[in-house]
Formats: C-alpha cells, sequence, structure tokens
C-alpha cells in the first residue's frame, strides 16, 4: 500500500460523485474512487475493513490508504434505497440481500447490518457495499439498519416473506428484534402525530 500527500492530487480535475457525514468522493483516472474523509480515524476504521475484505466480491478492492484518504474501485451502480423506493423489492433482490447477510457472517463481521444507501446494484444484478462502517467492531445481532430502510420503502414483508422460505433458522432469529423495533418506531410516529 503506497501512501501520498492529499494536496498532489488534483481534486478539482476529479468529477464530484458525492459526499457524506464522513467525506467527499471523486472518481479518478483508472475507474477509481477516492475518499478524502474529514475524520482521520474514521478512514483508518474504513481502511481496516476494506482491507481485512479485500478481494471480495460484496465490497470495492482498496488500492490506497494515506491517513485522510482511500483509493478504491469505483462503483458503477444504482444506490438499492433509490432502487427500491421506485421499484420495490422483488422476491429474487430479497435472496441476494440474504446471500449478502450470509456473508457478512461468513466474513465474521460483528455488526450483521449494512443501510440501504451503502449498497448498490451492479448491471450484472450483483449487489455491492459502497461505504463499509463498523462491521468489525459494533455488535449487532440483526439487520437493524437493513430493516427499517426495507420498511420505509413497503418492502419488509416481502423480506420476511422470502427469509422465512428460504432461511427459516435466520427468520426465528431475527423476528422478534425485528417486531419490537417496528412497534418502537410506530409509537415514536404516533407520538409525533399528537
Ligand atoms: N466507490 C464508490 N463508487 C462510486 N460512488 C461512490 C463510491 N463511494 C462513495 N460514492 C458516492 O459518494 C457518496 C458518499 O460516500 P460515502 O457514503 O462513503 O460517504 P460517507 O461520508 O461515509 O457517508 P455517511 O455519512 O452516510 O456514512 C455516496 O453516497 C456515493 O454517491
Ligand atoms: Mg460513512
Amino acid at each position: 500500500m503506497r501512501n501520498r500527500d492529499v494536496e498532489e492530487l488534483n481534486l478539482l480535475e476529479y468529477k464530484f460523485l458525492g459526499k457524506g457525514n464522513n467525506g467527499a468522493v471523486y472518481l479518478m483516472p483508472g475507474n477509481k474512487a477516492i475518499k478524502i474523509c474529514n475524520v482521520v480515524d474514521s478512514c483508518a476504521g474504513e481502511a481496516e475493513i476494506l482491507e481485512y475484505v479485500n478481494g471480495n466480491n460484496y465490497f470495492p478492492k482498496i488500492y490506497e490508504y494515506g491517513g485522510n484518504y482511500i483509493v478504491r474501485d469505483f462503483v458503477d451502480g444504482v444506490c438499492f434505497r433509490d432502487y427500491i423506493k421506485k421499484n420495490g423489492l422483488s422476491e429474487d433482490l430479497a435472496e441476494k440481500l440474504i446471500e449478502l447477510l450470509k456473508e457478512f457472517k461468513k466474513l465474521k463481521f460483528k455488526k450483521q447490518d449494512v443501510r440501504c444507501k451503502d449498497i448498490y446494484i451492479l448491471k450484472d444484478g450483483n449487489l455491492m457495499i459502497i461505504d463499509p462502517k463498523g462491521f468489525l467492531n459494533k455488535k449487532r445481532n440483526y439487520p437493524r439498519h437493513l430493516c427499517k430502510g426495507l420498511d420505509t420503502f413497503g418492502c419488509l414483508e416481502v423480506f420476511l416473506e422470502v427469509l422465512k422460505k428460504r432461511e427459516r433458522g435466520l427468520y426465528v432469529r431475527w423476528i422478534d428484534s425485528l417486531l419490537e423495533d417496528r412497534e418502537e418506531r410506530a409509537k415514536e410516529y404516533l407520538a409525533l402525530m399528537k
């Protein structure tokens, strides 16, 4: 892994891809994306995960990490959140999500969860995670963020039906926490309406 001074980079020449709370991302030559992070520690955490999973099909390959920036593969796809908002969730896509969650287990992630906006759907239909955060240290026993996102767009039922059919063990393990959280959200919503 090679480090270089981020000042050397001609960011103005690169296409801006997007930004979040942790940094801004630009398209570099060679179909790579560079993320400039606001906080060095969060950059280190993200680089650690990308290095840990390097070569796994669900994650962009990491090429460089230098303190406040990371160079990784550009992910050319559609944001899963935008996709389900418009198209809903097909059984096929629900199965792909389940495969993704099973891969998290195989990778021995502590946090087996991901936000809908961090999943991208590639042209070939495969899924990829653009923003890996907290997978190695945040403990989570069921995919809370993912299910919350699915619920927001009316896709949770389809997901649960497919989960029950294909991975009954996971369904049984997750369903109680899942319904509790859903009830909690409904209460919060009702409180807001008062
Ligand atoms: N590898 C990539 N390929 C293509 N686009 C990307 C890539 N990484 C990030 N982006 C774009 O840049 C945006 C911001 O990236 P990212 O989500 O990693 O930032 P963040 O600051 O960590 O966000 P958050 O605050 O939500 O955690 C994404 O929403 C996406 O549009
Ligand atoms: Mg982030």
